[in-house]
């Protein structure tokens, strides 16, 4: 193992934190408070404009995804950032969004400071999945409609291809709660379709779910791929099928913009 820490400097922790899908009312108690306290915050695209500001203005901050027109690091180049920080002997809050533990590549990260000798701990957030779900009154799980859930994610490989077992995901009985599922989204429809899902199966698109800027599309298998191509849904959008969506027309609760009814 070799150590990254600076001779004569005690090292700093990096806390892998998770933010949540966007509405800061969404953050742990301890994830603010490290946001708050840290003097080195390094953030990806997905940390929304209402987290953001919570920061404050005297933090450093280092800006670790990929937007256009901007540089942006490679995951190598961001775990060396993280070890060289913390080497220095800063504590680091690293601000991922949802939850750092799934599909947020916090565990690869943690494996880094593990080999540089760098202490850490995750703070768990909430996943997009329970989150943006939630927000657009769709219960994952409902009796009679779901007895599970599977997160997904439909990110294309490089070459394109999307390697999913279409077969086993074809349930009536369970929720797909797709993660980078807007590129591939007629892929996988027609996929599913083909594995024996029923094309008439509703499903949602929630686009920038949980913050004020929130759009969400309802309709089934057959139709969706076609409606948020029409909205022009952006990233981040969560893909949610399953019977469970026929249940979002009575508990939508939540108005994009409206604030939500906090005490
Ligand atoms: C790289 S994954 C990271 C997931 C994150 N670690 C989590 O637990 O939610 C990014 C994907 O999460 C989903 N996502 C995250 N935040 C979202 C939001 N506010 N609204 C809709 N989808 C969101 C989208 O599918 C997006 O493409």
């Amino acid at each position: 193992m070799t150590t990254a820490t600076e001779p004569g400097r005690r090292p700093g922790r990096v806390f892998l934190v998770g933010a949540g899908p966007g509405d800061p009312d969404l953050l742990t108690v301890k994830a603010l408070r490290l946001i708050r306290t840290a003097p080195v915050v390094v953030h990806d695209r997905l940390i929304s404009p209402e987290i953001l500001a919570l920061i404050p203005p005297e933090t450093e901050r280092l800006f670790a995804g990929k937007e256009c027109g901007r540089h942006y690091l490679s995951q190598d180049e961001i775990n060396a950032a993280l070890v060289r920080l913390a080497g220095s002997g800063l504590d680091v809050v690293r601000l991922k969004g949802g939850d750092p533990l799934v599909f947020g590549r916090g565990s690869e990260e943690a494996q880094a400071l593990i080999e540089a000798g760098i202490s850490f701990e995750v703070v768990p957030g909430i996943s997009a999945a329970a989150g943006v779900s939630t927000y657009a009154g769709i219960p994952l799980t409902h009796r009679g409609l779901a007895t599970g859930v599977r997160f997904v994610t439909g990110h294309l490989r490089e070459d394109k291809r999307l390697e999913l077992p279409w077969s086993r995901l074809a349930d009536p009985d369970t929720t797909l709660a797709i993660y980078m599922g807007l590129h591939a989204l007629p892929e996988i429809a027609a996929q599913l379709v083909a594995a024996g899902l029923d094309p008439e199966t509703p499903a949602a698109a929630i686009e920038n779910g949980t913050t004020p800027r929130q759009r969400r599309i309802l309709g089934t298998l057959a139709t969706l791929p076609g409606l948020v191509g029409a909205a022009g849904f952006r990233p981040p959008s969560l893909i949610v099928i399953g019977r469970v969506v026929s249940l979002a027309g009575t508990l939508d609760w939540f108005t994009p913009g409206g604030g939500t009814a906090t005490p």
